[in-house]
């Protein structure tokens, strides 16, 4: 046993864990010790009977009948884009877009930026990215004859400052994530984001890693766009969410075209609809964005700082045990302050995929590849690496498991 639970921040994980019905399952005739939630993070059954609940009662389109389901089914749209900005902290409910993932959310904000990048500008990006907040820019760059300047990572993981500073002289664009998804590191956005506006950049933040785990404030932060991902916060997959400051959002062209964008559409001419629903062409996940609401419930009643405080001390105990682990080698910030409980390692010589089989025969879930950031494996210079990530619902009993297996990854392999 690493630890009990009884520590002053710690999570009643025993109570969360019975609101996941999926953490009953049993693998391969082993508990479930489910590792991955930097890919996707399970849902609690509150999020599961919303989607039952909306297709069972008031399955409906949305914003235009004006039927009691439709009014009950916009409603409830409606009511999520509210709960959206009340938890990250927006000026106003016209500043969240609904989208895909985030993905999308990122692929818009580029679009609304593009043509304001001319020939021979600066787009910044780091090579901490996900290919989902570098592959765009690095595209936009070779569309407009624009330059793509990437930052460094340091040794120890984080956005090496002096590099960022020297890059973004003149920079039109600044796009970085708030936390890695490969080395855990989190960013102090509000200090980058400063940075970047004193050179007149506009700051894309990548927020699909932090805002499950951290709390994010967008009147803190400053931000000029920020995406996030629902299904990496308990909330279903198909809805991700774009905030965007208004006036930028205002007079950004639309992404989509087609149904519900528009306000007028004439044999020559069309008028846009007004933001957010300008940029939400066609019918939307209505399903999905509703039962994302209780998700953002569920992580308001728990707390972002008690959440945060018990990933950490988790985080403390792993980069502890972890490193007692023979030929373990851990990627990211030492210090568990600067970093989130995420740790993508490799143990020697022995590849990614195979401890993630010889674990999952164990019944525990993680991760092995290249975690969509070849730019920062190229850095590392490995071509893969092995990933565990927690989330409120794990506890010391889950970090015993994983240190166990690759124990048993050791004695099998070698
Ligand atoms: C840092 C980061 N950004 C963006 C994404 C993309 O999220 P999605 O696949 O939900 O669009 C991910 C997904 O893993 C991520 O970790």
């Amino acid at each position: 046993m690493l630890k009990t639970r009884d520590t002053s921040h710690s999570l009643n994980v025993d109570k969360i864990r019975s609101d996941f019905p999926i953490l009953k399952r049993r693998v391969h005739g082993k508990r479930l010790v489910y590792l991955d939630n930097a890919a996707t993070t399970q849902k609690p059954k509150q999020v599961i009977d919303a989607l039952s609940d909306y297709y069972s009662n008031y399955n409906s389109n949305i914003h235009r009948s004006v039927h009691l389901l439709a009014e009950e089914a916009t409603e409830a749209f409606e009511g999520t884009r509210s709960k959206v900005q009340q938890f990250i902290n927006a000026g106003s409910q016209e500043e969240i877009i609904f989208t895909r993932n985030a993905t999308e959310a990122l692929n818009i904000a580029a679009s609304c930026t593009t043509s304001s990048i001319k020939p021979g500008e600066k787009i910044v990006v780091t090579e901490m990215e996900h290919h989902s907040n570098f592959v765009p820019w690095q595209q936009i760059a070779k569309r407009r004859g624009a330059r793509l300047e990437i930052v460094s990572v340091t040794d120890d993981g984080e956005i090496d400052e002096s590099d960022l500073e020297s890059k973004l002289a003149d920079a039109k664009v600044l796009a970085f994530t708030q936390m890695s998804n490969v080395l855990g590191t989190i960013n102090d956005a509000k200090k980058l984001t400063k940075l970047a506006h004193e050179q007149g950049a506009v700051v894309v933040l990548d927020g699909a890693q932090s805002s499950p785990h951290i709390s994010v404030d967008m009147r803190v932060i400053d931000c000029d766009y920020f995406a996030l991902s629902a299904h990496k916060m308990l909330g279903p997959t198909g809805v991700g969410c774009l905030y965007g400051k208004r006036e930028l959002l205002e007079n950004a062209p639309p992404f989509l075209l087609g149904g519900d964008m528009i306000k007028e559409v004439h044999r020559d001419e069309t008028k846009w609809n007004d933001v957010p629903w300008k940029f939400e062409a066609g019918t939307s996940n209505i399903a999905d964005v509703i039962a994302f609401a209780p998700a953002l419930d569920y992580l308001t009643k728990i707390g972002m700082s008690n959440l945060q405080n018990h990933e950490q001390e988790i985080c403390k105990t792993a980069l502890e045990e972890l490193s007692k682990v023979d030929d373990l080698e851990i990627y990211g910030p030492k210090d568990p302050s600067r970093r989130a409980a995420v740790f993508a390692f490799n143990l020697g010589k022995i590849h990614a995929h195979d401890i993630a089989s010889i674990l999952d025969a164990e019944g525990i879930a993680i991760r092995s590849g290249h975690h969509c950031a070849q730019v920062l494996m190229e850095k590392l210079g490995v071509p893969a690496t092995s990933r565990a990530s927690f989330y409120l619902y794990n506890d010391y009993d889950d970090l015993e498991a994983l240190i166990d297996g690759l124990r048993k990854v050791i004695e099998v392999l070698n």
